[in-house]
């Protein structure tokens, strides 16, 4: 069932750049750069990655972000990522930047998505991995921040698919970015939002309603609001839902507990994965893997979860098509 498991053709639509830094190339870009790190080995960066909840991951995630410097970090950051995933057999990758991390650090906005285009391109190329990529505002700042950030965005607007909006979401509702994503909607972007990861249901409600979001990034506690659930299923709104990341940031007690189970079989477009897996402890097979130990998810249910990482992608129906006829020939061949 492992091989199986890591075998399957699959997206991942839920993926922060920024949390794919290992920390050897965290070193390795601190040394090139002349950054100073307040950690004295690998050993010790890992140790330290114990979280309690959101906000103490995302102090150490800006933290490590400060080694990204120019053009060439962020390509060979990207790279990693794509060289990795390709063993995993992920076909198609729908990758968030935060282009606030480091435009507040006077890193320009084009050196971060220059590197980041220039290596997804090579990894259509050289890998046969696809590609999407989204820009995330940081809902911490301002809106106005996030409109300015929206201005820098338009030279570059055909390598963007859509916006989002990631960070610190308790005190921060989607309703404060409301003008922003109506400018960004018009200017064509697809929108997604982080909502009900450790924010009530009624943030996914406002994500839906105000923002008109395509996809909800996590969305686990919708399952608090049958009515909210409904809504989901109706309108086919997929989540993209990242397992490890909810039991190491303690939305979850244990993976046990988790309810992506309870999301699937309630009729939701739920797909598997990653979104900080330097972080958080794997990529988007062990996802895969700890969701399927400890919710016993069946070969069917795998199945969808991967068919609905193609389905809930922002790709056309051909391309669709095709992945979804690559994961029905692989299920065949392995004798479902
Ligand atoms: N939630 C909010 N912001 C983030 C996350 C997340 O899971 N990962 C990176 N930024
Ligand atoms: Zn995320």
């Amino acid at each position: 069932m492992e091989h199986w498991i890591r075998h399957l053709p699959k997206a991942e639509l839920h993926l922060h750049i920024e949390g794919t830094l290992e920390p050897e190339l965290m070193f390795e870009l601190a040394k090139r750069n002349a950054v100073a790190l307040r950690f004295g080995s690998i050993e010790e960066v890992r140790a330290a990655y114990q979280f309690a909840d959101l906000q103490s991951f995302l102090d150490i995630y800006y933290e490590g972000a400060q080694v990204l410097l120019h053009e060439q970090d962020f390509y060979d950051l990207t790279w990693a990522y794509l060289e990795r995933v390709q063993a995993q057999h992920v076909r198609h990758v729908e990758i968030f930047f935060d282009p606030q991390t480091h435009t507040d650090r006077g890193v320009p906005f084009e050196t971060v998505i220059r590197g980041i285009h220039r290596a997804l391109d090579d990894g259509e190329r050289k890998l046969g991995i696809s590609h999407q990529l989204i820009m995330c505002f940081l809902r911490h700042l301002s809106a106005e921040a996030a409109i300015a950030t929206l201005e820098q965005a338009l030279p570059f607007r055909d390598w963007i698919i859509g916006v989002g909006l990631d960070s610190s979401e308790v005190g921060h509702p989607p309703e404060k970015f409301v003008t922003a994503f109506a400018r960004a909607r018009a200017e064509g972007f697809l929108t997604v939002a982080h909502a009900g990861e450790e924010g009530p249901p009624e943030y996914v409600w406002q994500a839906l309603d105000q923002l008109k979001v395509k996809r909800i990034d996590h969305g686990v506690r919708s399952i608090e609001d049958s009515a909210l659930v409904e809504r989901l299923r109706a309108d086919a709104i997929p989540l993209t839902v990242c397992p490890l990341s909810n039991v190491k940031l303690c939305v979850y007690d244990t993976m046990e507990h988790h309810s992506l189970k309870e999301l699937l079989n309630a009729g939701l477009c739920v797909t598997v994965n990653s979104d900080d897996p330097a972080y958080f402890g794997g990529y988007v097979n062990e996802n895969f893997l700890a969701a399927h130990q400890a919710l016993g998810l069946s070969k069917r249910e795998l199945y969808r979860l991967a068919r609905n990482s193609f389905e809930a992608a922002f790709l056309d129906d051909g391309s669709k098509e095709t992945l979804i006829a690559e994961l029905d020939t692989y299920v065949k061949s392995a004798a479902f």
